[in-house]
């Protein structure tokens, strides 16, 4: 299924009209603020393009976030394989707003949906989420979808530098948690 709806928001692939917005995105420094520093048209282009070739290869990725009722790009959310060089191996949850979405609880109706298509549709087991120790934000989305924290899980990215991106923290919600909520 490549298209979900929620009340407020469409999840969906991703339109060429996305480019601009999704660019604009990545260049404000407080939403790249845990994501290791703004990117370049280019880089933002490009994820999109390897966003859309996952989605080819495998039937499942990141949605492109539009309102439904004005049908806005807002950002994205979705599923991924965790980057092999993890300390663990499975799939990840996550989700990216432009900061005028932030506060609207955006972030965690996409990611209920999210939730409910990788346990239902996709038979998935567990579902996993990776953030910087200092996202707090993001914790408390994974908090309000039913996640825990694994504090087994903590760990250093070994792709991050050195500094406040190098700490991340591991969240898990197994199938069956998820079905008593
Ligand atoms: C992480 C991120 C998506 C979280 O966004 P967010 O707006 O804090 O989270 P939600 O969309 O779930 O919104 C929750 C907030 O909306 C408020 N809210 C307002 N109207 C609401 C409604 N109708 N329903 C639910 N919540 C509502 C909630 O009270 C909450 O506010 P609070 O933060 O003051 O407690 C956002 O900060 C972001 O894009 N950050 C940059 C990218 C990033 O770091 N991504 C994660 C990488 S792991």
């Amino acid at each position: 299924m490549t298209q979900l709806h929620t009340d407020r928001l469409t999840l969906r692939r991703w339109r060429d009209s996305d480019l601009e917005p999704w660019a604009a995105m990545n260049a404000d420094p407080e939403v790249r603020r845990h994501l290791g520093g703004p990117l370049t048209r280019e880089q933002s282009d490009a994820s999109v393009a390897r966003f859309e070739a996952d989605w080819d290869r495998r039937g499942y990725g990141w949605w492109a976030l539009a309102v439904r009722d004005t049908g806005e790009f807002i950002g994205f959310a979705g599923l991924d394989q965790v980057d092999e060089g993890m300390p663990f191996t499975g799939v990840e949850t996550g989700w990216r707003l432009a900061r005028p979405a932030w506060g609207h609880g955006y972030a965690t109706e996409a990611a209920r949906t999210v939730l409910a298509h990788g346990f239902g549709t996709l038979g998935l087991p567990e579902i996993l989420a990776v953030t910087t120790a200092g996202n707090l934000r993001s914790q408390a989305v994974m908090r309000r979808i039913g996640m825990t924290r694994d504090p087994a899980g903590d760990f250093d990215d070994p792709s991050a530098p050195e500094g406040p991106l190098r700490a991340n923290v591991l969240f898990r919600i197994s199938r069956g948690d998820a079905r008593r909520q």
